[in-house]
């Protein structure tokens, strides 16, 4: 038995939340192994600006409050995406909020962005050597009124420590976020925290829901495209529940992520694509716990992927694995590197 399969079984035992609590301070403490093998070379690439070993990185939300980027990207993650971030500290929602669907691969999460808040974070931040890439993903309190300003506020005080910044607007567990995704709403706030962070330019994305409906992609892709935003994750959970979820949990409250989410995502990003037309970067995310996984939304048009739930069932040796095993299907396809196979499959 492997050191994590035999961590998992207690761990499994756990309520979910406290085993990510414990998984964070293993982090910390720097119990964890790294990955200390070389990527496969045919894994790196050039994107926003920088040299990736690897396009596979960690989504929003496992490290809320940038406790330890450096340790996860010591995984063999290619880039780590810290937060959501919002400006005020707050409780999120009563726990317990974070459910495992085992029979499913699933998770379900009504989260409410639990955090510190932005001082936390950006003392975190600016105390860390600048290495390896870490994104930092902004959100908005739950009690604020203006809701674009609580973007603004994050942005402009995080972007001088990060390689890039997420408005997330698809967190399904803060009532009425999701409206930001409308067409004049979202080309409002993406104007205020561009306008916003002009005297530290970073890459900016919008990580959107993957319960998007073609018109929604529509608006959402040509307020990117107008405004030159750089790119956009596909996506954030979902409020769908597919038919063949089996766990007790599939009826909680909340957004849906992992295995059920793999095959919705996945058409979402390639939808989005077809309207993007290489014109700016797309992040597939949800669901990914395979080298295939990987593959099929690269060859669905993203230049990156992250992963958050099949972590919570596979643990720290997912990282290598997939890594390897998308080397090896890239190496099947006689791709020299994982750059030619990106939007393969429009
Ligand atoms: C417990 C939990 C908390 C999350 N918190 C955030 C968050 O704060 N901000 C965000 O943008 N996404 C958040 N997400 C969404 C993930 O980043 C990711 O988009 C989603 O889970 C789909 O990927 P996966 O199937 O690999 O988990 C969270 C997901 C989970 C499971």
């Amino acid at each position: 038995m492997g050191w994590y399969r035999a961590a998992d079984l207690l761990l499994s035992r756990l309520d979910a939340e406290d085993a990510h609590g414990l998984a964070i301070r293993a982090l910390k403490s720097g119990l964890m192994p790294r990955d200390r093998r070389p990527d496969p070379p045919s894994l790196r690439l050039e994107v926003l600006g920088r040299t990736l070993a690897n396009p596979l990185g960690l989504a929003a939300g496992f490290d809320k409050n940038a406790e330890v980027p450096d340790a996860l990207l010591g995984l063999g993650f290619g880039f780590v995406e810290i937060g959501s971030v919002t400006p005020r500290p707050q409780a999120g929602n009563p726990r317990p909020r974070l459910f495992r669907l085992g029979e499913d691969r699933g998770v379900i999460n009504r989260m409410g962005f639990p955090g510190q808040g932005l001082e936390a974070a950006r003392a975190r931040l600016q105390g860390r050597p600048r290495q390896g890439v870490v994104g930092v993903n902004v959100g908005a309190n739950k009690d604020s009124v203006d809701r674009a300003a609580d973007y603004v506020t994050c942005a402009a005080a995080l972007a001088p420590f990060a390689d890039y910044l997420v408005c997330n607007v698809s967190s399904p567990n803060t009532p009425g976020l999701r409206n930001l995704q409308g067409r004049a709403q979202l080309g409002d706030l993406l104007k205020r925290v561009q306008d916003s962070i002009a005297a530290h330019p970073v890459p900016l994305l919008v990580k959107i829901a993957p319960d998007a409906t073609d018109d929604d992609l529509d608006d959402i892709v040509a307020v990117c495209r107008d405004l030159r935003v750089d790119g956009i994750i596909i996506g954030n959970t979902t409020l769908s529940r597919p038919p063949s979820l089996r766990s007790a949990r599939r009826g909680e409250t909340g957004g849906l992520s992992g295995a059920p989410l793999m095959a919705l995502s996945t058409e979402v990003l390639r939808k989005t694509a077809r309207r993007v037309e290489r014109q700016f970067l797309l992040i597939g995310c949800g669901g990914v716990g395979s080298g295939a996984d990987a593959y099929a939304k690269i060859r669905a048009g993203a230049s990156l992927v992250q992963l958050y739930s099949m972590l919570v069932y596979e643990g720290p040796p997912l990282v290598r694995r997939i890594k390897d095993e998308l080397a090896a299907l890239l190496a099947r396809d006689r791709l020299a590197s994982v750059v030619d196979a990106i939007g393969t499959d429009l």
